[in-house]
């Protein structure tokens, strides 16, 4: 079968590269998302694992390659499109509206689904308020499943860090993903809620069946949560195998040693 077609493939990146200047950021990059699996980008600071994420999500056109998505070419579709397609993500830094609710953050992030006329709005017809329904009950149980009931008419500005985290998860979840990107989810978050985010991911896995590409740089999450571990180090693919297997992949340390990086314990302070 053809790249991408593969009933058990979700995504399949194919030679993708992409240049801003003199910085090749990635360079011949290919990797197959198996349906299902946590899937994980790790390298040292600039390593272009951003930039793979930022490919996918269609902020960047690739100098050259492809990435295909349930068969589909990707990178053809028009960036407003892919929340669609059923890809949605978190940023490394996180972005939701400050002055907004957490209930309201999940709305809005919710309406990339519906495809409105403004006359059916207008009418305000049976149609519009089935799905209006249809969104308030999703977002309400996506509140549940991350336990964010108390933080629900709370002001995103108001929030500690590690609940701010948790709302952009929710935020991504509430559009009903196949797909979720995670960049560096545990980043600026401390042990404990480290922890958590570990459930969250692992529970999304499992209990949603959603597929996820995540990039993180704490290697005890990463070991604990990922079914397979892609290294990368400046644009290029290093490693790619299981977590212990990228771990114990001679060049992954080296690349780590030759950064300000350390594998086994970076963790970034906060924002
Ligand atoms: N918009 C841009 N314009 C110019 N250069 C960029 C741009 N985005 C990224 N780069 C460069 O591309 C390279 C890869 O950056 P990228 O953000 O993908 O790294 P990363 O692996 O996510 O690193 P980190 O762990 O620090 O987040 C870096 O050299 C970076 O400076
Ligand atoms: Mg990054």
């Amino acid at each position: 079968m053809s790249l991408g077609t593969e009933p058990d493939i979700l995504l399949a990146a194919h030679a993708l590269s992409l240049r801003f200047g003199g910085v090749l950021a990635v360079n011949q990059v290919s990797f197959e998302l198996r349906r299902g699996e946590v899937f994980t980008l790790i390298g040292p600071n600039g390593a272009g694992k951003t930039t793979v994420f930022n490919l996918i999500s269609r902020i960047y056109q690739p100098s050259s390659g492809e990435i295909r998505y349930k068969g589909q070419v990707l990178t053809q579709v028009a960036p407003h499109r892919v929340a669609r397609l059923g890809i949605a993500r978190t940023f490394q830094n996180i972005e939701l509206f400050e002055h907004a609710t957490v209930l309201q953050n999940l709305l809005i992030g919710r309406h990339v689904h519906h495809r409105r006329s403004l006359w059916r709005e207008w009418l305000f017809t049976a149609r519009v308020r089935e799905a209006e329904r249809q969104t308030r009950r999703k977002v309400e149980e996506v509140i549940d499943f991350l336990d964010l009931q108390h933080y629900r008419d709370t002001l995103v500005a108001g929030l500690p860090y590690g609940v701010r985290k948790v709302v952009e998860l929710a935020r991504a979840l509430a559009t009903e993903p196949e797909l979720l990107l995670l960049d560096e989810p545990s980043s600026g978050l401390n042990v404990e809620e480290t922890g958590d985010m570990a459930f969250w991911i692992e529970d999304i896995q499992r209990d949603l069946g959603i597929t996820v590409l995540m990039v993180e740089h704490d290697m005890s999450l990463v070991s604990k949560v990922s079914d397979r571990v892609l290294a990368m180090n400046q644009g290029e693919v290093l490693a790619l195998g299981t977590p212990a297997e990228v771990q114990a992949h001679p060049g992954v340390a080296e690349a780590y040693l030759g950064s300000a990086d350390d594998a086994s314990s970076l963790r970034r302070p906060r924002p």
